[in-house]
C-alpha cells in the first residue's frame, strides 16, 4: 500500500469522528507488518479529559485483530498543515512499532518523520526492572 492510500484510509475515517467539543476531527490508519490497516477517529466526551485520540483508537483497533506490531501511520485533519501526533500518543504508537514511519496530511501536504524522531529517549519495557522480551518479539 502506498502512503497516499494509507493517508486516504485516515481521510474516510475521519468522517467519523465525535469532535462536538473541539470541532477538531481527526481520522488515523495504522498499518502492521503484514499489510492490514486498521482505523480509528477521535471520540470526545462531554467529561472532557476522557478523549480517545484517533492515534490510540487506531492501535486499540488493530490489537484488538490480533496484531502486535504496527509499521506505519497515516494522519488527516483539517489543520493548515500537517500535525504530529501527541505527545501520550507517541507513547502507545512506540510499544507496537519504535521504528514506524509517521505520514500526516493536512492543507494539501503530507509531513513525514520516523517516531524515534518524535520521542526520542523513551521509556520502554526495557526500563522496566526484570524486562523480558515483549510477546511481538
Ligand atoms: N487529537 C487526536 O485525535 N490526535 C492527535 O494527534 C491530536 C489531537 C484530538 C483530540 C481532541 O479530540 C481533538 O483532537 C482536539 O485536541
Amino acid at each position: 500500500m502506498t502512503g497516499e492510500e494509507l493517508l486516504a484510509r485516515a481521510r474516510a475515517v475521519q468522517a467519523n469522528a465525535w469532535a462536538r467539543y473541539s470541532g477538531f476531527r481527526v481520522g488515523a490508519a495504522v498499518e502492521t507488518d503484514d499489510g492490514s490497516v486498521h482505523v480509528g477517529c477521535n471520540v470526545e466526551n462531554a467529561s472532557y479529559p476522557m478523549t480517545i485520540c484517533a492515534e490510540r483508537a487506531a492501535v486499540a483497533a488493530a490489537i484488538a485483530a490480533g496484531h502486535r506490531r504496527i509499521v506505519r501511520v497515516a494522519i488527516a485533519t483539517d489543520a493548515d498543515a500537517p500535525v504530529a501526533p501527541c505527545g501520550a500518543c507517541r507513547q502507545v504508537l512506540a510499544e507496537f512499532g519504535p521504528e514506524m514511519t509517521v505520514l500526516s496530511e493536512a492543507g494539501g501536504r503530507t509531513g513525514e518523520w520516523t517516531l524515534d524522531e518524535l520521542l526520542p529517549a523513551r521509556f520502554s519495557e526495557v526500563d522496566l526492572p526484570g524486562a523480558r522480551a515483549p510477546e511481538h518479539e
